[in-house]
């Protein structure tokens, strides 16, 4: 098979080096890639988003199968695209991308079917959730975005001025462009939360092994939120008697009601739950591998994935037996001084081996270049450092001792990867 992958990130290079293990594959491309995956793949300079570039670029290099990775190309209907040229493609289409790309959506599917989810309403006046917010002494309370905003769109308040700032500044400011049309007010929760992404063919849901992401920036959860600094794969809060629950009342019921909206979801779909003491509910939806999630799921992956997804696209995934190590992974992000705010690019990074690795871990590159034998930074989240044990302490040792060999001014990354709530 030839295979185009689309994306630039370190998920990317995860789903590359799962697609590398297939007997099947053939040639391997991606769009645009980055440094790291320019020594797995050969990178093709085309945007994420020029649907009419990839499908050419598909038709004239006999592609196979095209994987759309990232949100925004679902969300704008690049599977669509891709299949209206008669070219196999992994992803939701833009109708059922929608459940990531608008929370309104999302939410008002949950309530519809009885998914369970935090209460909230939706607003399309900053005044009318600012009056709601206060009139029911809402603090701590989260104010949403209803688009994609690069995952910054969710902002918990702590006070109602808190509050009252978001609002304003996603509403009026418009701080998140058009994304912010409309507002989600929503009840917060606690507990700990567990991610799981699941493959589905619109009927059948299987999902993967349980991981665990974390978020903010430094050490202790402080910091801004940051698209993730680190995973773990298994969730240890995550029990079989939680996941058995959750099977039943969040991953059938979504699957279903989006087939009965019309919107039959084929790819992956990822479930950001909280374990409450009300029991598991869905924290959002995304459409699209977790990044870096994918990071560790799919070391653990023993199928081939190009099997898995032959079966998701041909509605056949019921028939299909996909199995896991019973390892532990640990991925920890390098990341560049000053990310998630603004940071520099370009910095020569050191101690990482021509093909972009280093010994006792696999490296999945986000944002890296490679020029003349060597690796420069690229971007705020920077390498994503993973490795397997047979417990979680094992694996997360190895890990750590792979970021110890790589360095970069500036770099930074979470010490404490595994061990927080
Ligand atoms: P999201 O971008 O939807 O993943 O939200 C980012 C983070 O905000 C989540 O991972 C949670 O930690 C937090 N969050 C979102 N919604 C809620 C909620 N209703 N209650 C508490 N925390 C939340
Ligand atoms: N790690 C969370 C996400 O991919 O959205």
């Amino acid at each position: 098979m030839n295979v185009l992958m689309i994306g630039s990130g370190g998920r990317e290079h995860a789903l590359i080096k799962a697609i590398m293990k297939s007997p099947r594959l053939e040639k391997l491309y991606c769009a645009p890639g980055n440094g790291g995956i320019s020594r797995d793949a050969q990178c093709v300079d085309i945007p994420v988003m020029d649907k009419e570039k990839m499908v050419a670029f598909a038709r004239e290099n006999d592609i196979d199968l095209a994987f759309v990775a990232p949100d925004d190309p679902l969300a704008a209907g690049m599977v669509d695209a891709f299949e209206a040229a008669g070219i196999r493609a992994f992803g939701p289409n833009a109708a059922a991308a929608i459940i990531e790309a608008s929370k309104v959506f999302s939410k008002n599917l949950m309530k519809k079917y009885g998914i369970p989810t935090a209460k909230y309403e939706v607003f399309d006046s900053a005044d009318a959730a600012i009056d709601y917010i206060k009139s029911g002494n809402m603090s701590p309370v989260v104010v949403k975005a209803d688009g994609l905003a690069l995952g910054k769109g969710v902002i918990i308040a702590q006070s109602i001025d808190e509050a009252e700032k978001a609002v304003r500044s996603i509403m009026e400011e418009k701080k998140f462009g058009d994304s912010g049309n409309r507002v989600v007010i929503e009840e917060f929760l606690t507990g700990p939360e567990v991610s799981v992404l699941s493959f589905t063919d619109g009927k059948t849901v299987k999902p993967m092994v349980s991981s665990k992401d974390h978020k903010r920036a430094y050490d202790g959860d402080k910091g801004l939120n940051t698209g993730g600094m680190g995973t773990i794969s298994p969730n240890p809060y995550y029990t079989d008697e939680l996941a058995a629950e959750c099977m039943e009342k969040i991953f059938k019921p979504t699957v279903a009601a989006m087939a009965k909206e019309g919107r039959a979801f084929k790819g992956c779909l990822y479930f950001g739950l909280m374990m409450t003491p009300n029991g598991p509910k869905v924290i959002e939806y995304n459409a699209r591998f977790g990044d870096p999630e994918a990071q560790v799921v799919l070391p653990r992956l023993k199928t081939d994935i190009l099997d898995i997804i032959d079966a998701v696209i041909d509605e056949r995934l019921d028939e299909i037996e996909i199995e896991w190590s019973d390892e532990c992974s640990a991925c920890v992000v390098m990341a560049s001084g000053g990310y998630p705010e603004s940071y520099k690019k370009g910095i020569e990074m050191f101690g990482l081996d021509n093909g972009g690795q280093v010994d006792g871990a696999t490296v999945y590159h986000a944002g890296t270049r490679y020029e003349n034998g060597k690796f420069y930074t690229n971007g705020g989240r920077v390498l994503g450092v993973t490795a397997t044990g047979k417990t979680l302490d094992e694996a997360l040792d190895k890990a750590y001792g792979a970021v110890a060999k790589i360095s970069f001014e500036g770099a930074h990354y979470r010490r404490d990867i595994g061990r927080t709530k």
